[in-house]
């Protein structure tokens, strides 16, 4: 406290100040401490619909206590009060998922509850890995939670749709709904997601087509869409999207062909998983020109013409696998002076000549190429 003013050195003057310095400090603290009556009841209401009796993540789920403080997986927003994060992982390291010491793994069943919608301060809710947890997402998330930033409720047996309105979630950053049993397309409005910088929607049952302006979502680096039934095009937007890092639409039923320019857009791309799926036409060479690529699978398609020729001394692979395939030609040559292949696969296809010598040839065996149609050198032999 600075030196009090001349004003305020009168007894009456000292007491007042004295009151101010003590009674707001406790109101604050009183009231960042406090969970309201109606985020309580909201939180009891989420409890009832669901059943965890193995390791009693529930238990600290006290009427009588102050949910902001000591309520398992519940904190709330210190400057107004308000329910700001429910957290709830089946699979977890803490105090109370694992008494032991040792990582635990839980079950609960039930349903997520519409009253998750009357927490209208959530921030983030997680309700991840519980394996058990049936019925739909609460369409009112997208609806009644404006400041929700990540959503996150994979590994669960949910069902349903997601919800149409998801769009409207203009802070989220992070959706999650891996591995779960969703049904029904993708919505739309999911290009409105402005902020959205991870999005799992992996092993489900979505289908229908990716929405032609997916590229729209700016800052998206994880798009990770993989072990679905999704059908129709790769949207050629996705190859403008500047900070997609890794991309997965691996076992769908995508087709037609790869967009041309995936890979062109500097060096952020990092992984692409685009294998079993019914795509056609030929590889982009700024795919695989694209050095700072380490992960591409494009096998179990039916992809034809030739490797492109453009790999560099920078090409660094930890996994090149594009067995599977129809393409023809030879092995390109540059792949023989890539610095590094950690795992080859060209099997499976229709690929003739001799395979280049090189180091990152050295290492493979007879699987990387079998199965073509006349290739030879290197682990298969000697060309005749
Ligand atoms: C490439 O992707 C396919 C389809 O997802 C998968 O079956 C295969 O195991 C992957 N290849 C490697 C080497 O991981």
């Amino acid at each position: 406290m600075a030196t009090p003013s001349p004003a305020a050195r009168s007894p009456a003057a000292l007491l007042a100040l004295a009151a101010v310095t003590l009674i707001i400090p406790l109101a604050t603290a009183a009231a960042a401490a406090a969970c309201s009556a109606a985020d309580r009841d909201a939180l009891l209401s989420i409890r009832a619909a669901l059943s965890e009796s193995h390791l009693g993540v529930f238990s600290s789920w006290k009427e009588t206590t102050d949910c902001c403080s000591g309520w398992y997986g519940v904190s709330c927003d210190p400057t107004n009060g308000h329910v700001a994060d429910l957290t709830l992982r089946g699979e977890a390291d803490d105090a109370v998922m694992a008494p032991s010491g040792r990582p635990a793994s839980g079950v609960m069943s039930g349903y997520i509850s519409d009253a998750v919608c009357r927490l209208d301060h959530l921030s983030s809710l997680i309700i991840a890995d519980w394996k058990q947890i049936t019925g739909p997402i609460p369409s009112c998330v997208a609806e009644d939670l404006p400041y929700l930033r990540i959503l996150e409720l994979p590994g669960n047996r949910l069902t349903g749709e997601i919800p149409s309105s998801i769009g409207s979630l203009s802070r989220l950053t992070v959706l999650n709904l891996a591995d779960n049993l969703l049904t029904g397309g993708i919505p739309p409005s999911i290009t409105s997601l402005i902020s959205l910088k991870h999005l799992d929607l992996a092993n489900n049952r979505l289908t229908g087509h990716l929405p032609g302006d997916f590229g729209e979502l700016a800052m998206l680096s994880r798009a990770l869409l993989g072990r679905n039934r999704l059908s129709g095009p790769i949207p050629a937007s996705v190859s403008k999207m500047p900070r997609l890092a890794d991309l997965d639409l691996s076992e769908n039923q995508l087709a037609g062909g790869i967009p041309d320019g995936l890979g062109s857009g500097g060096h952020v791309l990092t992984s692409v998983y685009l294998g079993a799926n019914r795509l056609s036409g030929r590889i982009p060479a700024s795919l695989l020109r694209n050095s700072g690529l380490g992960i591409v699978n494009l096998s179990r398609n039916a992809l034809e013409g030739d490797v492109p020729d453009v790999f560099t001394p920078e090409s660094y692979f930890m996994l090149l696998d594009l067995s599977r395939n129809r393409l023809t030609g030879g092995v390109p040559r540059s792949l023989a002076g890539a610095a590094y292949v950690g795992h080859l696969d060209l099997s499976h296809n229709r690929l003739c000549g001799a395979i280049p010598a090189g180091p990152p040839f050295d290492h493979l065996d007879a699987e990387s190429f079998g199965g073509n149609s006349c290739l030879c050198g290197g682990p298969l032999g000697k060309c005749t």
